[in-house]
């Protein structure tokens, strides 16, 4: 729960009493394992969308969790569902523009509609991987976009800088979105 805490800046203490959002949870379910260990009344929704893979589901934790089969771009929820949506290594995953041109973006604005209003999401590390110069000008570009998005509906938004574990990321930060009350 430490590398957690220090990589998306956050105390357990947050959590207690909130429904909180994995977006992207990985094959070994790491969080909502430390989570429960450490928080007596926390609310966990896994959302990965290798979920839908028999074999992957198979092989993942037998830790009882709500798992849901979805992506960040389109998250089967009703509006204002969570107090905190949480994601560790996964945004780089599934941000990419040069991946993912379609959905690139779609991530905040699905994020904003089902916080809840005083809600905030937490994802770092920001920013895809240094592969290649277009990798580097389509995501700062993709950014810029996101952010600006995400202002003109009154949120938010703050990068934050922190060291990830490699030094391969385009941003060493974390972005941090928060719903206006
Ligand atoms: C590197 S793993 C994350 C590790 C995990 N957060 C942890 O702390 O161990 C990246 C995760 O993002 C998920 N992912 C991939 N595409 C996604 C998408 N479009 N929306 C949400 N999650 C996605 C992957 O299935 C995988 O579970």
């Amino acid at each position: 729960m430490e590398t957690y805490e220090d990589h998306l800046g956050f105390k357990r203490k947050d959590l207690e009493g909130k429904r909180v959002l994995e977006l992207g949870s990985g094959e070994r379910e790491i969080f909502s394992k430390e989570l429960k260990e450490s928080v007596k009344d926390v609310d966990i929704v896994l959302l990965n969308p290798d979920y839908l893979n028999k074999e992957y589901r198979e092989n993942i934790s037998k830790q009882s969790n709500i798992r849901i089969a979805a992506i960040g771009q389109s998250l089967p929820f009703k509006d204002e569902a969570f107090d905190i949506i949480l994601g560790l290594y996964s945004l780089t995953v599934f941000s990419a523009p040069y991946q993912n041109k379609e959905g690139a973006s779609a991530w905040a604005k699905e994020i904003l509609r089902v916080l809840k209003s005083g809600g905030k999401a937490i994802l770092g590390p920001a920013g895809g991987g240094k592969d290649n110069e277009d990798a580097v000008e389509s995501t700062k570009k993709e950014y810029e976009y996101i952010i600006k998005q995400l202002k003109e509906e009154k949120a938010n938004v703050i990068i934050e800088s922190y060291q990830p574990f490699s030094s391969k990321f385009i941003y060493n930060s974390r972005i941090v979105i928060e719903k206006p009350l």
